[in-house]
């Protein structure tokens, strides 16, 4: 039985000897990993601890606002930084989901490299979960907070050391941490979000306007699903096109959205969510009528194996 009490205080104390005197930096996300990673980090090292969100361009509709907000609630500053012609750049002309979750992966850390550098720190602390090791390890995807592990030395590379406390838990032990440190009731239950966001949620190149889309996508899947036990609700974007009629009885060549909710207990398998037709029909109305240029929602019905829960 996983004892988050005895694991909170016996981290905070190894947290605090890694660190000895130095400074260190953490970048949260929303998430609950990140979150309960920069919380349980502060509570070892107070001031020594930079929080910082990186504004990628690349999240859902308010994030950067509520994740501040939230983490000022407890007491703890957040450090926000725009980097999101950084990150366009980066993915610019790329199609591969590998090699757009690379060059994320590049991105995310050189950012931190140059925040890391203008405050005189070399440790970062990071919220990689199992889940997240095994998935790059196997070669299934190459999560983006994973270095040391598929041999990439963060130090070499980018200057700093990496710290990553809750690296052996799976997602329901963290959410018990995330309680146990009384973080808001919308993170521990946060659902799990991928730290590429919603660029692995527009098939291909991403642009900031498909990216325009999908966040819009999003906010209406998420607002009609709030209710939905799901273990994750999201909108993606295809590549293709479909023919549709524009009300006026035109030929329309639209956007594709999927649908895709999930059941999962740690995200290493999942069943489709049995969603009410209903609210299918719900989700399809706004889609379709609140996004110009959606002409055809998708609902997906695969499982994980042999679909993965993401699309990219
Ligand atoms: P897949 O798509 O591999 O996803 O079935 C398993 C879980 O991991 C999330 N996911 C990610 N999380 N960085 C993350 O932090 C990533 O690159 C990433 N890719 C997928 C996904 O949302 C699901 O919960």
């Amino acid at each position: 039985m996983f004892d988050a009490k005895q694991f909170l205080k016996e981290n905070v104390d190894w947290i605090r000897q890694e660190v000895g005197d130095e400074k260190a930096i953490v970048a949260a996300s929303g998430g609950v990993d990140s979150s309960v990673t920069a919380v349980l980090g502060f509570k070892a090292l107070g001031d020594k601890l930079t929080v910082v969100f990186l504004d990628n361009g690349l999240m859902r509709e308010g994030e950067p606002e509520t994740v501040t907000k939230i983490f000022k609630d407890m007491g703890i500053e957040t450090k926000l930084y725009d980097v999101k012609e950084k990150f366009f750049q980066a993915m610019k002309n790329l199609t591969d989901p590998e090699e757009k979750r690379k060059a994320f992966r590049q991105t995310f850390y050189e950012s931190l490299a140059n925040v890391a550098r203008e405050r005189g720190v070399k440790i970062l602390l990071q919220g990689t979960i199992a889940a997240d090791v095994s998935e790059t390890v196997r070669g299934v995807k190459s999560q983006h907070n994973v270095l040391e592990q598929i041999g990439i030395n963060p130090i070499q590379e980018f200057g700093y050391r990496i710290i990553e406390p809750v690296k052996e838990l799976y997602k329901p032990e963290v959410r018990q941490l995330a309680k146990e440190l009384k973080l808001p009731e919308s993170i521990v239950n946060r659902k799990p979000f991928p730290g590429p966001a919603l660029s692995v949620r527009v098939i291909g190149e991403i642009t900031p306007e498909k990216i325009g889309i999908v966040r819009k996508a999003t906010k209406i899947v998420e607002d009609e699903s709030k209710d939905l036990p799901s273990f994750q609700v999201f909108a993606v974007l295809l590549n293709d096109k479909a023919t549709g009629l524009t009300e006026k009885g035109e030929r329309a060549y639209g956007n594709i959205i999927v649908i895709r909710a999930v059941d999962s207990k740690d995200a290493m398998t999942a069943e489709p969510t049995k969603i009410q037709w209903d609210r299918l029909l719900r989700m399809k109305n706004r889609l379709v009528s609140e996004i110009p240029g959606v002409s055809r929602v998708l609902y997906d019905i695969t499982s994980k194996p042999p679909a993965t829960i993401e699309f990219e």
